[in-house]
């Protein structure tokens, strides 16, 4: 994954805020505090935590770096932006995944970097500009987005909520935050 996200984050990222949302034991917020940014990472797991912070002060990051149990959609009672954000193998644990997304997208001044496990396939049906109601049976050809909900149990693990299909059947990363709440442009 690491190299995949080489082009998208400058060598000097001083004076940069770098938010990593899932932090789990702190890998990807590491790289930008030795970049010069400063980082902080929130997870919902204690241990995780505990984990990063060990790993921080071993690397001799502790200064640049900031952990803090919190869940994503908290952040909805705060103001702070952060110029690089970080949502990585989380998106499919929410409850709320969209409202995640809607508030991480409108507190990143610059870089969103998001990934997700997907739906199997790539096929991608459109563009859809309009869907009449009398004639919705473009939902159901492959292609058409989609988000999986699971009920119980994906690989074991009752956090796994959802699986999305992949838009445009590509990589995830862009330069600005594509994603953007209602109203709809
Ligand atoms: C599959 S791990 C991904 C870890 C890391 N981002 C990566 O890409 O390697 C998912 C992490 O998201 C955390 N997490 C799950 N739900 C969360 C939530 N609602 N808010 C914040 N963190 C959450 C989990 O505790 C776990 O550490």
């Amino acid at each position: 994954m690491l190299w995949r996200l080489r082009p998208f984050v400058p060598d000097d990222l001083n004076g940069w805020r770098v938010l990593d949302v899932g932090c789990n034991a702190g890998f990807y917020g590491f790289e930008p505090a030795r970049r010069g940014a400063s980082v902080l990472g929130i997870d919902v797991d204690a241990h995780c935590l505990d984990q990063a912070r060990w790993a921080a002060g071993q690397l001799g990051l502790h200064s640049k770096v900031e952990f803090r149990q919190m869940e994503v959609c908290v952040l909805a009672r705060d103001s702070a932006s952060f110029d690089m954000v970080g949502l990585r193998g989380v998106f499919y644990h929410l409850r709320y995944p969209m409202l995640a997304l809607d508030l991480l997208a409108e507190r990143t001044r610059r870089r969103l970097m998001f990934q997700t496990l997907t739906m199997p396939g790539d096929s991608v049906y459109g563009p859809v500009d309009n869907c009449p109601i009398e004639d919705r049976t473009p939902l159901l050809e492959s292609g058409w987005a989609r988000m999986a909900f699971i009920e119980h149990r994906l690989a074991e693990d009752p956090t796994n909520r959802w699986r999305p299909t992949t838009p445009g059947g590509g990589d995830a990363s862009s330069e600005r935050p594509a994603h953007r709440g209602a109203p709809r442009p």
